[in-house]
């Protein structure tokens, strides 16, 4: 017998609850789509060749948030249902014996563990289906489990189409279905839509398969609140909520300490060394790798960005896209705001921006200043209220300053310029030249004293009281 599974994922409706312009299995989770969330778990259990994702609405943003798993798709133009979802690929699936799964693509939180045993469970049971099941407070909105009198399981039936006795069963079906491939596509057929909905509904497979002569077993579910699909924006933010505790909870069981993390949020692919400290209300997000013993000030938002071993960022700073080097230090109240490259030791203190910048070994920029599209080289000081003017209106334009120079306070360099080697730039200076290594540049007027100015003024015009 081919024990191996094909599993099916429906993610081609819209999800109107969610009110959203937005397909709802694009909307995120714990810093992934709900979509890649249901395609994770499915490369669980099997190869990407058997990963089937069903779209429609915005199907080609639905495709591009999974394609680079490798998994297939199947396009269903037209929602006519969950059953018309599997008619829809029937082309790619049918040929394919084993064992066909199929969930929903808004349930991000199944764990692998639960779809593991019910592949195991189907196998075992010589059922042509085995559907996991949960016993529900209020299933208002579920399909129920309709049982026979010795307890066999004889359907599935909507809430749209059930009887007041059949509503107050609270016996749910989650959405979670594993099939015998062959009986399926050999019965497909028979679906009909004929139920008020006019939809095609996998759901009476279940019917279809037992009037077959086949047998339909159900396995329970132990917790329904992870298995649960998510239908508006209070069980995304639960969803997400739960991928960030579980994420912080490996952080901190693999040798990080995260400060308060009830308030710490950070996303699914993020990389953390050991010994490094997340303090209160930090944001680590996207594609982000920390490396060890560093810190990450409270209320910092780190996003795509690379920290080598022990740097430290001060509270309230931000780094995106950036990369910075061992032992540097970044704020608090620094910004590094898009393709930065900081190198070991440097120094970025408050309220300095950076942008395109490549801060050299040991540069330091402590207070206050803009360095865009920047070369700064080794153990350069760049002093306080310095700024680049990188933008003419038209065009951005490149400041080169060589190693060791320092950059006095206030100075204003004009792109494009190039600062040579060791040289000074006196405090307050426009620089709109090139400055030649080891040189001193001073672009400001000369200061002009008067003598006795002010005191002759003083004796000429008493101050009115
Ligand atoms: C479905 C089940 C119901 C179960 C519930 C659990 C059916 C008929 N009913 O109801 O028994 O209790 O899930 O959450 O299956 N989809 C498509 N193409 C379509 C229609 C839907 O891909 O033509 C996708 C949707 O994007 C969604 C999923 O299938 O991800 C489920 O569809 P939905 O309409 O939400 O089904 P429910 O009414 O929740
Ligand atoms: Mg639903």
């Amino acid at each position: 017998m081919d024990t191996r599974v094909t599993v099916v994922i429906l993610a081609a409706g819209l999800g109107t609850r969610m009110k959203s312009r937005r397909a709802k299995v694009l909307h995120e989770a714990g810093g992934r789509t709900l979509v890649e969330h249901a395609v994770d778990t499915a490369l669980t259990l099997t190869a990407p060749e058997r990963v089937f994702v069903v779209i429609g609405h915005q199907a080609d943003q639905v495709r591009s948030a999974v394609e680079s798993l490798g998994v297939q798709f199947i396009q269903q133009t037209e929602q006519k249902g969950t059953g018309h979802a599997l008619i829809a690929g029937r082309g790619s699936l049918e040929h394919i014996g084993g064992l066909l799964m199929v969930y929903y693509g808004d349930c991000p939180l199944i764990p692998a563990t639960l779809l593991a045993a019910l592949m195991d469970h189907q196998n075992g049971s010589g059922a042509a289906a085995t559907l996991v099941t949960a016993e529900l407070e209020d299933p208002t909105g579920y399909g129920r489990i309709i049982r026979d009198a010795a307890g066999t399981v004889r359907a599935i039936v909507e809430q749209k189409a059930a009887t007041p006795e059949q509503l107050a069963v609270r016996e749910a079906n989650v959405g979670i279905y594993c099939f015998q491939a062959d009986p399926f596509w050999k019965h497909i057929d028979e679906l009909r839509p004929n139920n008020p909905a006019r939809e095609y509904y996998l759901t009476d497979m279940i019917e279809i398969l037992i009037r077959a002569g086949h047998t339909i077993d159900a396995f329970g579910a132990g917790n329904p609140m992870e298995l649960l699909g998510i239908n508006n924006r209070v069980e995304l933010a639960a969803a997400d909520r739960t991928f960030r505790d579980r994420k912080v909870r490996e952080l901190m069981l693999g040798g990080v300490t995260v400060e308060k993390p009830e308030t710490v949020s950070v996303d699914h692919a993020v990389s953390i060394g050991i010994d490094t400290v997340i303090e209160p209300f930090a944001q680590i997000l996207g594609n982000t790798k920390i490396g060890e013993a560093c810190r990450v000030g409270a209320c910092s938002i780190v996003r795509d960005s690379e920290l080598s071993d022990g740097v430290q960022v001060g509270p309230f700073t931000i780094i995106n896209e950036s990369r910075v080097g061992a032992g540097a230090q970044v704020g608090p109240y620094s910004r590094l705001r898009l393709d930065n490259d900081v190198a070991p030791g440097a120094h970025i203190g408050n309220f300095v921006e950076l942008k395109k910048t490549r801060m050299g070994a040991g540069a330091k920029a402590n207070h206050l200043a803009y360095l865009g599209d920047s070369i700064i080289g080794e153990n350069v000081n760049i002093g306080a209220g310095t700024i680049t003017c990188n933008y003419d209106g038209r065009a951005k334009h490149q400041t080169k300053i060589g190693k060791g120079v320092f950059v006095g306070s206030n100075s204003t360099l004009v792109a494009p310029v190039e600062i040579g080697d060791g040289a000074y730039l006196a405090a307050g200076s426009v620089i709109t030249d090139p400055v030649p290594p080891d040189s001193l540049a001073l672009g400001r007027a000369r200061q002009v004293v008067k003598e006795n100015w002010a005191r002759k003024r003083r004796e000429k015009t008493p101050a009115k009281r």
